[in-house]
C-alpha cells in the first residue's frame, strides 16, 4: 500500500517515541525522535556557554546556529538512530535532566524551530514516516495521513520517566522529575511560535490506563484503516 506520513504529538514523558519506534518497525518505515534535536541544540548552546546556571543567551545562541550539524544514525544493536551533533554521538547527554531543564526555553526560539522544522520537512518527505514531537501534525506536516495527539496523567508520566532515568542510573528525585514535567508542558502549552495543542483532526489517546501493547493495537488499527 501507499506509504502515509504518521504525526505523533502530545505532552512530555507520554511514551510518544516507544510507540513511534513500534509503529516505524513494523511498517517498516523511519522514525524521526525531533525532540533530540531540540535537546541537541540545548547541548550546543549549553556546551558553549550559551545557557548558564539561570539563563538562555538567546541573541549568542541565535547567531551560532549555523554552525551546529545534526544528523541521526541507525544504530543496528539499538535497533533505532541516534543523535550526532557534529558528528559526535549525544545520545546519552540529550536525555539528561540538565538538558531536559532548558530544553523548552531553547524551544521558544523561533529561528531554532525555523530552522528545525526545516530539516524535518526534508527528512519526511518521502513519506513513510513516523515523527513525533509537539508541532508535527500543526506545523511540520499539516497534511499528514495520520494525527495522533498522547496524553496522560502528569503523575504516571512523571512517574516513567523517573523510572527510566532510575534505571540510566541517574540519581535524581521523583518530585523533581515531576516538577520537570509540569514545567515543560506549561512553556510548550504557551509559547507563542508554534504552541503545543492538538490538530483538529488528531486523534486524542490518553494513556494513563493503557498497556504499551493495548496502545500500539490501537494505533495500528488506525493506520490500517487509512
Ligand atoms: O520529545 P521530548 O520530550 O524529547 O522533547 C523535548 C522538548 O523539545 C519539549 O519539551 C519541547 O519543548 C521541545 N520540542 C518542541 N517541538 C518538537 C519536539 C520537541 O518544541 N517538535
Amino acid at each position: 500500500s501507499e506509504k502515509i506520513t504518521i504525526a505523533i504529538d502530545g505532552y512530555s514523558s507520554t511514551g510518544k517515541s516507544t510507540l513511534a519506534k513500534q509503529i516505524a518497525k513494523t511498517l517498516g518505515y523511519a522514525y524521526v525522535d525531533t525532540g533530540a534535536m531540540y535537546r541537541a541544540v540545548t547541548l550546543f548552546a549549553m556546551q558553549n556557554g550559551f545557557i548558564d546556571e539561570v539563563e538562555l543567551y538567546k541573541e549568542e545562541l541565535i547567531k551560532n546556529l549555523s554552525k551546529i550539524q545534526l544528523r541521526f544514525q541507525f544504530n543496528p544493536d539499538l535497533g533505532f538512530a541516534e543523535m550526532f551533533l557534529n558528528d559526535v554521538n549525544v545520545e546519552k547527554q540529550i536525555r539528561s535532566l540538565e538538558v531536559s531543564n532548558f530544553v523548552s526555553q531553547v524551544a521558544e526560539v523561533s529561528e531554532v524551530r525555523a530552522m528545525l522544522v526545516k530539516q524535518q520537512q526534508e527528512m519526511g518527505k518521502e513519506k513513510g514516516v513516523v515523527m513525533d514531537g509537539r508541532d508535527i501534525g500543526t506545523v511540520v506536516f499539516p497534511d499528514a495521513e495520520l494525527k495522533i495527539f498522547m496524553n496522560a496523567r502528569p503523575d504516571v508520566r512523571a512517574q516513567r520517566r523517573f523510572d527510566e532515568l532510575s534505571e540510566k542510573g541517574q540519581l535524581v528525585s521523583y518530585d523533581r522529575v515531576l516538577e520537570n514535567v509540569l514545567q515543560r508542558d506549561y512553556i510548550d502549552t504557551h509559547r507563542e511560535d508554534s504552541p503545543l495543542v492538538k490538530a483538529e483532526d488528531a486523534i486524542e489517546i490518553d494513556n494513563s490506563e493503557l498497556s504499551r501493547e493495548e496502545q500500539f493495537k490501537k494505533v495500528l488499527e488506525l493506520v490500517n484503516n487509512i
